[in-house]
């Protein structure tokens, strides 16, 4: 295989070099491109087509819907691990063992109390705020709590932010719900897993104790996992490119969480349910909602399938669309949004118009079935789509930082208006 490629401009060759993924994927490194060509470069909307890094993290083959975790499939993560061990294998590359585990769990219920403070911040908000603006806004706060958060030119100062946001996050996830619903702001205990803790957090009312459910301690760990890290995604890249600057580790996730809201990527698990429950509100007819999503001229799409990448199943959906029936089942809920879901999924494989474009369900097409059956709001998806997502940006910052990868600072290619004359307002 050749270790270079040749690109050739107005008669002249350029060489570039081609680097190998230990997965055998290439690519051909152009950053000498805009010098050694006097300033040409390439463009590529959506970056459809580049590489902006190379990272140990994670691993995606969208053809054969593959997913990896630091090497270990997304298949028995899901099956075998829980989301906090998967926490410390994505940010520190390794699965910790039990002394491991313990001190980091410790040192995040150290740091799972939030400045009442902040409870000023979030009054200010109408219970009809969207629960991703309050929880992007109450993250970007927390800089002003933590200062020390910032500076974290040590791998010691680094570690002391990301305990600190792992054990003050799910307190503004739980506070950004309680605020919604109208109840008390509350604690869990430091006596629970980190997941049994969301829960109690989440839900615990304060007049009766509050009975954690095993079944949905299991099915949010589990959603949890599958949400953890996925490569360069839209929001992992903006914490990135946001942390290139170095600005501080709380806001760069805050501008993360802002870009996951977006109902294409993160938003789109709200969506789904609202598509659902609206077809199942117009008597179920798929059908109608089929062609709406084929009609180039209907702004409607079918919400939770495509993916910029996955172009066979995404391997999320298959674990969670059958974790879906066996937590129901479990649960004793019978809900018709589900046989909505699987009967589009059906047609939709079976059409031409999603097969040739390779749309298929994605990770936001059944997640939200499992939420509703737990019990939390449909706008709160998203939020919890982004306390699965915490430990990947995590990594993926702290992996831009010991890389010292320079700033983010993308070309354009120019097609405005070239120079002219100023004409005083008078004579235009
Ligand atoms: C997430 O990147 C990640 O890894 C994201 C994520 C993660 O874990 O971080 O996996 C999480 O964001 C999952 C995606 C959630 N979004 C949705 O479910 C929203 C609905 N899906 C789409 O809008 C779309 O599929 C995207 C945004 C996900 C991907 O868009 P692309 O890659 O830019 O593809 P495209 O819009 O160019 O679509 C290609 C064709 C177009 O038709 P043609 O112009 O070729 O005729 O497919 C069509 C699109 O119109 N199409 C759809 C469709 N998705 C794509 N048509 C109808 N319904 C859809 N859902």
């Amino acid at each position: 295989m050749s270790e270079k490629a040749t690109l050739g401009i107005n008669g002249k060759t350029y060489e570039f070099p081609i680097v190998k993924g230990t997965e055998d994927e290439l690519g051909i490194d152009i950053s000498s491109l805009r010098n050694s060509t006097g300033g040409i470069i390439t463009l590529d909307p959506g970056f459809k087509n580049t590489g902006s890094c190379e990272s140990a993290i994670t691993f995606l083959d969208g053809e054969k819907g593959i997913l990896h975790y630091r090497g270990y499939s997304i298949e028995e993560l899901a099956e075998k691990a829980e989301f906090l061990e998967v926490a410390y294998l994505l940010i520190f590359g390794e699965l910790p063992n039990k002394e491991q585990l313990d001190k980091f769990h410790d040192d995040i219920k150290h740091q799972s109390v939030v400045d009442e403070d902040v409870k000023k911040i979030l009054d200010a908000f109408p219970k009809s705020a969207h629960p991703m603006g309050v929880l992007s806004s109450l993250t970007s706060a927390l800089t002003a709590f933590n200062p020390s958060s910032v500076d974290v030119r040590s791998e010691e100062a680094m570690y002391k932010s990301i305990v600190k946001i792992l054990g003050k996050f799910p307190v503004l996830v739980s506070w950004t719900l309680r605020k919604k619903m109208g109840q008390p702001l509350n604690y869990g205990s430091t006596s629970l897993g980190y997941v049994e803790n969301v829960l109690q957090m989440m839900f615990s009312q304060p007049n009766e104790e509050y009975v954690l459910n095993p079944i949905v301690v299991e099915a949010l760990d589990k959603l949890l996992i599958l949400h953890a890290d996925h490569e360069q995604n839209c929001s992992t890249s903006t914490v990135r490119i946001a942390g290139s600057s170095h600005a501080g580790l709380f806001v760069s996730l805050a501008s993360g969480i802002s870009a996951l809201w977006g109902p294409l990527h993160g938003g789109a698990n709200q969506a789904v349910i609202e598509m659902l429950e609206a077809i199942q509100k117009d008597g179920g007819d798929t059908k109608k909602y089929m062609a709406k999503a084929k009609d180039k001229e209907d702004p409607f799409r079918l919400m939770g399938f495509g993916h910029r990448v996955y172009k066979n199943f995404d391997p999320r959906a298959k674990i969670i669309k059958k974790a879906a029936d066996a937590i129901l089942n479990d649960l004793g809920i019978e809900d018709p949004i589900l046989d909505i879901a699987k009967g589009l999924e059906k047609e939709a494989l079976e059409d031409s118009y999603f097969v040739d474009r390779k749309l298929y369900p994605n990770v936001d097409f059944y997640s939200g079935v499992i939420y509703r059956a737990l019990g939390i709001p449909t706008d709160m998806f998203t939020v919890m789509f982004a306390l699965g997502r915490l430990p990947g940006w995590i990594a993926q910052w702290r992996e831009m930082r010991l890389n010292k990868e320079p700033i983010g600072r993308p070309r354009q290619i120019y097609i405005g208006k070239t120079l002219r004359p100023f004409i005083p307002v008078e004579e235009r």
